[in-house]
């Protein structure tokens, strides 16, 4: 190929700020934001995460920052994940399918702030066991998929009933958006919307979350049995596949950054919504790197946020919605 330089230079559309920005083929908004957020029992709590800087966990009577925050930020939904009180947590999850349990007081007390602020429940049962697991477990430890599948259905219903506005199976357990398809539309939840976290792979990503959580110290055994293989690729095309063909209207991929590759082949393949979650791990790793002067937090978490877009993330979950939201309103 004849090179056609001078009359091509691809520098000339970089050479300013206005050129660069008129070119710019993929851009942050806060319409592409999704903020998790943690509750915690008690009252007036407001703790910070260790592993996480910058996090907390709120208790219900203090919401109200999380909503205050989320509108000022123009945020349109939130996910919420409970930090179940240690005497909670049992063998078989029985707090996951508690009327009372936390996620079930947050969705009444927001919703009867604000019916129409958007709210996504995690549907798992680690957040609920004695053993860290996402499923209930036999004697020998071994997740069982059927068994589990059938409270994971029972979670969907009692969140619907309390208001969710979307649930996200986040298990990895097989067929289990089918079943909670098929019971919402029995139940006349015909509206409600599944995320599935279709790929989410068994990282080690996930440590400072399950921190968050109280799980971490929980969990004996690795979640290699049920989370995909970090190696795999056309598994997570199967995995997706299935889980459209069962009912899912949106897909996650899981973490966001090590795996663009994943949220590429599914957009390009499905030309489904999907989303991608930039997972605890990535946001520890920027945060505690930036507070000791060795990245730069703002220009790192932008360009890793532009990056699971660039692949073709719809959204994205991220620890830093508030922040990012902050930079991208204080630029219009
Ligand atoms: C629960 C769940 C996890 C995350 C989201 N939902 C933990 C896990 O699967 O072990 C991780 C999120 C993060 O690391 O930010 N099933």
């Amino acid at each position: 190929m004849s090179s056609q330089f001078p009359l091509l230079r691809m520098r000339r559309t970089r050479q300013s700020s206005w050129i660069r920005n008129l070119l710019s083929e993929n851009n942050l908004t806060t319409d592409d934001l999704i903020w998790p957020i943690f509750i915690c029992d008690g009252n007036n709590e407001k703790q910070e995460i260790s592993s996480m800087p910058g996090v907390f966990r709120y208790s219900i009577d203090r919401l109200n920052e999380v909503i205050d925050e989320t509108e000022k930020n123009k945020i349109n939904l939130i996910a919420i994940f409970p930090y179940t009180p240690e005497e909670r947590k049992t063998e078989n999850a029985e707090e996951a399918l508690n009327p009372e349990n936390l996620v079930c007081k947050a969705l009444s007390f927001i919703k009867s702030k604000k019916p129409n602020f958007g709210v996504m429940c995690d549907i798992a049962l680690d957040l609920y066991t004695s053993h860290g697991h996402d499923g209930l477990i036999d004697n020998d430890g071994i997740v069982l998929n059927d068994e589990t599948n059938k409270i994971l259905v029972e979670q969907s219903l009692l969140f619907a009933n309390a208001g969710a506005d979307v649930i996200a199976p986040s298990d990895m357990m097989d067929g289990r958006i089918g079943l909670i398809r098929n019971e919402l539309e029995n139940s006349n939840f015909k509206n409600l919307i599944i995320i599935s976290y279709a790929a989410k792979y068994a990282s080690k990503m996930y440590s400072p979350f399950r921190d968050a959580v109280g799980s971490s110290n929980k969990l004996k055994s690795n979640k290699k049995t049920y989370q995909m293989n970090i190696s795999n690729s056309d598994e997570a095309i199967r995995e997706v596949a299935l889980d459209i063909q069962e009912g899912a209207d949106i897909i996650m991929i899981k973490p966001g950054l090590s795996y663009l590759d994943i949220i590429q082949r599914v957009k390009k393949e499905f030309k489904i919504p999907t989303f991608a979650y930039q997972v605890s791990g990535e946001y520890a790793m920027i945060k505690i790197s930036a507070a000791q002067g060795i990245i730069d937090e703002k220009e790192i978490m932008l360009e890793q946020l532009i990056s699971l877009k660039r692949a073709g993330a719809d959204a994205i979950l991220t620890y830093f919605a508030p922040q990012v939201s902050e930079i991208i309103r204080s630029r219009n």
